[in-house]
């Protein structure tokens, strides 16, 4: 059987930082409530001209590069977002476009903030099939167009920031598990009952005779809403679960395992799978701080991160927990 390995990784941030004290001017918060309730201290915001498709292509042509491979050898796009070019078609058919390539089949997730580990999984299979042998797999998301920027929406809009992830999958063989690059499993869940605590209503067909109407914009149904303490809970719960549950299924253990690279909601979510699972503070590796939540980029992101750090290596076995809107959440584990 085939199997799949992770041969490039790219990513790209919007120059224009918006610190703190930048969202101060727009809103009633602070600095030091921001740091202290999810440890954000800034977050990129991209300039009217940028859509999300120009995000993934620069860390498309990183990863690109990174892999030493000519693009014209990757035969299919997964690309994960929820803040697309436009409502159809699909961002892949446009960056597919912006790279050049040839006629690949392009497809596009959605998952909310476990966009990049379910874009992961399909790629996975697609390899494992035999179907695919190359594919470019990213993760993007420009937050800043579709935030309410006023006091009423701050709750949400301080956490979350533009940019974008990318990663080169490609068919492998194996011959020592413990040493070879490979991805050893990837796990997804989801469970609607909460979907409606983390979401954007607007447009949608579920809302009367108009998908989208400027009533809908009145009410404010277009801005994201958040149960924030909910979505909390249920973020620690989960990721800390379906690690457990990863690690037990491929026996590994925790001590295996040399670096966690998990979604970047909240520094204090992290924490708290940290402190819970009992994980060395210096394996778990954060970026919010610096990029806040991105979405489907948090993951590529990091793992790029990661590597300029020097903690993410060749062998590296790298364990992967996200959750987000839906629910939905997941695992990957891999070797890199
Ligand atoms: O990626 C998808 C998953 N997303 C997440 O996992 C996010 C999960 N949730 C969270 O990270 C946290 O719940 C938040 C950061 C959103 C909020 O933190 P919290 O400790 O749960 O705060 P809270 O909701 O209890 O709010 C406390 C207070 C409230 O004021 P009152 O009612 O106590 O007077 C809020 O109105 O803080 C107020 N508040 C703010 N104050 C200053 C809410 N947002 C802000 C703000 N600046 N930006």
């Amino acid at each position: 059987m085939f199997s799949s390995a992770i041969t490039g990784l790219g990513m790209y941030l919007p120059p224009r930082v918006v610190t703190n004290n930048d969202l101060e001017k727009l809103m009633e918060t602070s600095n030091e409530w921001i740091i202290q309730r999810s440890g954000i201290e800034e977050r990129r915001w991209v300039d009217a001209d940028t859509c999300t498709s120009d995000l993934a292509l620069q860390a498309s042509l990183e990863a690109i590069k990174d892999a030493g491979i000519d693009k014209s050898e990757i035969d299919g796009i997964v690309l994960a977002t929820i803040s697309p070019d436009h409502e159809f078609p699909g961002v892949g058919c446009f960056l597919q476009t912006k790279l050049g390539l040839s006629e690949i089949p392009c497809l596009d997730i959605r998952q909310q903030c476990t966009g990049f580990v379910h874009a992961m999984s399909i790629a996975d299979a697609f390899i494992k099939s035999g179907q695919h042998k190359t594919l470019l797999v990213v993760g993007a998301e420009i937050h800043s167009k579709g935030l309410d920027k006023t006091t009423r929406g701050r709750d949400v809009s301080v956490l979350f920031g533009d940019g974008a992830g990318a990663a080169i999958m490609c068919r492998t063989e194996v011959k020592d598990p413990r040493t070879d690059s490979h991805i050893i499993s990837t796990r997804l869940f989801a469970d609607g009952n909460g979907a409606k605590d983390l979401w954007v209503a607007a447009p949608g067909t579920a809302l009367g005779a108009d998908r989208m109407s400027k009533v809908y914009i009145d009410e404010n149904l277009h801005f994201p809403y958040m149960n924030g303490k909910r979505v909390f809970t249920n973020a620690v719960r989960r990721m800390a679960e379906c690690l457990t549950m990863a690690l037990a299924k491929d026996n590994y253990t925790m001590d295996d395992v040399d670096l966690f690279i998990f979604h970047q909601a909240n520094l204090r979510i992290n924490q708290m799978i940290a402190q819970e699972m009992k994980i060395p503070e210096h394996k778990v590796f954060n970026t919010i701080q610096k990029f806040g939540n991105t979405t489907a980029a948090t993951i590529p992101i990091g793992l790029c991160e990661a590597k300029k750090a020097g903690k993410l290596k060749k062998g590296t076995l790298v364990a992967t927990a996200a959750f987000g809107a839906g629910f939905t959440w997941g695992s990957a584990l891999y070797r890199y």
